[in-house]
């Protein structure tokens, strides 16, 4: 899986679904590196459920089996995570790997730019809300 700078960024739906090449008329929540996404199928094997998508807010829930990820992606808005059980997950970015504890109903705030890959670390099913 490559890692590092991407020359061109490609906008997905939260369910992997291209939305274009990315620009100022693309909105999306997540926008995937369309190289990487050429060279491997980036989208991971969580599961993303879309509840509220409009032009105000995008609300959606990643549900994830042991060692389910959510593939490389870039945020493309500042986003809330409400975690809906303690747990943990591993943060893959270009920097290197980090572990992250999850607390239930302990929302945290990141601003738009984050790119990673977002990993389960816990033994049985975990789940959170991107807002
Ligand atoms: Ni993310």
């Amino acid at each position: 899986m490559r890692r590092g700078r991407c020359s061109s960024w490609m906008a997905h739906d939260p369910l992997g679904h291209a939305l274009g090449r990315s620009g100022p008329h693309i909105r999306a929540r997540h926008v995937f590196c369309w190289r990487q996404k050429q060279e491997s199928d980036m989208t991971g094997s969580a599961k993303a459920t879309v509840f509220i998508d409009n032009e105000r807010v995008i609300v959606t829930e990643y549900r994830f089996q042991p060692g389910d990820n959510t593939g490389w992606h870039r945020h493309g808005h500042d986003y809330v995570v409400v975690p809906l059980m303690d747990g943990k997950v591993k943060l893959v970015t270009k920097d290197g790997e980090t572990f992250a504890e999850m607390k239930k109903g302990e929302p945290y705030f990141r601003k738009e730019g984050v790119e990673h890959d977002v990993i389960s670390a816990n033994d049985g099913e975990y789940a959170f809300i991107e807002i």
